[in-house]
């Protein structure tokens, strides 16, 4: 095992938020899926299951999410969400957006480049390909099952970028999972989890560049019981 390549791999793969207009081959995307469902789960339980869509049921995702989000829908998301975060985490979430609107030249006051940047996410960044992931609802009471799609969805994306395609895991796309659970066809067993949207990274779009902070390891960690 080539330890410098998995360190140099996590190290490099950012979200992607920009996309060529080129097609993503299917067996590439089963390629990179047999690759992430290695990952570790709860009891082996393999709670996860990936929704790949792209050309016209893809299209009428965006429309639909387009149209809600516009329309002034309240959010319609199955999983539990965050109604704001605060303190540090608050202000990493501000520290990204300014990275973010920076490189795309936004200004703080240009309220109709912020909203196309919004909008932008629930287009899923206009990607070729998006994936939704989604949990069997007989494992919904438990936590488990979103730590496991949390780790087979980082794998996708670890596979994807070692193989030259960028990806973004996003909330934003299952804002509206009604939208979702219709044009993608995913049955009511089945509880939408997560959106990744998949393709090939266009260089020239600035925000791909951008490369977000992370805490440091004394601020991640604590040891205890060593010698030293
Ligand atoms: C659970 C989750 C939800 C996310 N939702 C969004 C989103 O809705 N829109 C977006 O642009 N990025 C989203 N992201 C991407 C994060 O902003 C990104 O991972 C973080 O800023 C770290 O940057 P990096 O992925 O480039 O290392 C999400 C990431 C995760 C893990």
């Amino acid at each position: 095992m080539d330890a410098n390549a998995l360190d140099t791999l996590v190290r490099e793969r950012r979200s992607i938020r920009g996309y060529k207009k080129e097609a993503v081959p299917k067996e590439l995307i089963a390629e990179i899926i047999n690759v992430a469902k290695g990952a570790p789960s709860s009891m082996n339980t393999q709670p996860w299951f990936f929704h790949v869509v792209t050309g016209e049921p893809l299209e009428r995702i965006r429309e639909g999410n387009t149209a809600k989000m516009l329309s002034g829908a309240n959010v319609d998301r199955e999983i539990k969400m965050n109604h704001g975060y605060e303190g540090a985490y608050r202000q990493r979430q501000v520290d990204i957006a300014k990275q973010l609107f920076a490189v795309m030249g936004i200004a703080r006051e240009d309220t109709e480049k912020r909203q196309d940047w919004v909008m932008r996410g629930f287009r899923q960044f206009d990607a070729p390909v998006c994936v939704i992931i989604t949990y069997d609802r007989v494992l919904a009471d438990s936590d488990d099952t979103a730590f496991d799609c949390g780790a087979v969805t980082t794998a996708l994306v670890n596979a994807a970028w070692s193989r030259g395609l960028g990806a973004v895991i996003n909330s934003q796309g299952i804002m509206q999972s009604p939208v979702v659970r219709e044009h993608a066809g995913i049955a009511d067993d089945q509880v939408i989890m997560k959106a990744v949207a998949l393709g090939w990274p266009d260089e020239n779009f600035p925000a791909n560049a951008v490369v977000s902070e992370r805490k440091s390891v004394e601020e991640a960690a604590t040891f205890l019981g060593f010698d030293d």
